[in-house]
């Protein structure tokens, strides 16, 4: 499997979670059309699905039944969706492109855009407990799942980092162990807990060998990740990206790229690719799918 397929089998699953809904005064209890639509529109515009098909592609290699874990793989991304939604909103990052159409904002206005996240959120929740409750036999070990993806993108996490992201950019500060703090929290966090999470479901112990040796290489993974896109804000196309460029800069951002250069971000993201690869080992041959994504993230123009 590759991460074409992977995304393929998630997309199928989102586009089954929210439907196009027609205007139509709401039953209690069900999601009105507005939210639902402001919600599809962001999720279903595509991206990567990297997140959850990084939950799948650990599952498989730890042998977790796949249907099992595709309901957390989809809220995660729909938890990253909602973090792109608040991230572009004109009180944060203030863009107008987000995977090649006008940010959710442009098109619902301002307060839908915030409740399109807040919803996202809040029904990723709702999925990963029903999926949960439809597992009794496995409940510790999903709620294990639950918590290191509510962690990863929660007050410690990517929230936290957004927090300090923001914090930095506003104060003019530029300060090495704080862009780490950033780039691991933001970032980092959501690509740690998609394996963290398999291999819970897999009944590995969030101490043991395999989740330390996940969880160095996510973390790893993710800082390789931001640095790309810390690089590509700066040279890379907005077509391809289907974000806009620039903006970094424009708005005084801390990132690799205004701390260590260009060439020194891509060193960076080299140095942390062969650390990453490094991780793996424990795994051999069954992380093949790990050791590519390396490669193709450090490569990636989109
Ligand atoms: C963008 O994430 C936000 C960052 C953490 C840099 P992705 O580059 O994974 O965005 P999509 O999901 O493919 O749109
Ligand atoms: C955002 O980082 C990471 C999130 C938690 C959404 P960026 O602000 O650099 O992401 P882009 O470049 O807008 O996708
Ligand atoms: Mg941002
Ligand atoms: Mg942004
Ligand atoms: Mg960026």
């Amino acid at each position: 499997m590759t991460l074409k397929d992977y995304a393929a089998l998630i997309d199928a699953r989102l586009a089954e979670l929210l439907p196009e809904a027609e205007k139509k005064i709401p039953d209690t209890d069900e999601i009105p059309w507005l939210l639902e639509n402001a919600m599809r529109y962001s999720v279903m515009a595509g991206g990567k699905r990297l997140r959850p098909a990084m939950l799948l592609a650990c599952a498989d290699m730890l042998g977790v039944d796949r249907a099992e874990a595709l309901l957390d793989a989809c809220a995660l991304e729909m938890i990253h969706t909602y973090s792109l939604i608040h991230d572009d909103l004109p009180g944060m990052d203030n863009d107008t492109l987000r995977r090649g159409r006008p940010t959710n904002h442009v098109v619902f206005g301002e307060g839908q855009a915030i409740l399109a996240g807040d919803g996202l959120l809040s029904y990723a929740m709702e999925l990963m407990l029903q999926n949960a409750m439809a597992y009794p036999e496995h409940s510790a070990r999903h709620i294990l799942a639950m918590n290191d993806i509510m962690a990863g993108a929660g007050v410690g996490g990517m929230v936290g980092g957004q927090c300090m992201d923001l914090y930095c950019e506003r104060e003019h500060i530029s300060d090495e162990r704080l862009l780490s703090y950033i780039h691991v929290n933001k970032t980092s966090r959501m690509l740690t807990s998609p394996l963290r999470a398999a291999a819970a479901l897999a009944g590995f112990a969030p101490d043991s060998p395999e989740t330390t040796a996940l969880t160095v290489y996510g973390v790893k993974f993710g800082l390789l990740f931001q640095a790309v896109d810390d690089i590509l804000d700066v040279v890379g196309d907005e077509k391809t990206l289907g974000k806009s460029i620039g903006k970094d800069a424009e708005e005084g951002k801390l990132t690799y790229v205004t701390l260590y250069g260009l060439e020194g971000a891509r060193k960076r993201a080299d140095a942390l690719a062969a650390e990453a690869k490094d991780s793996l080992a424990i795994f051999g041959d069954r992380a093949a799918f790990f050791v590519k994504l390396l490669d193709d993230m450090t490569h990636r123009v989109a």
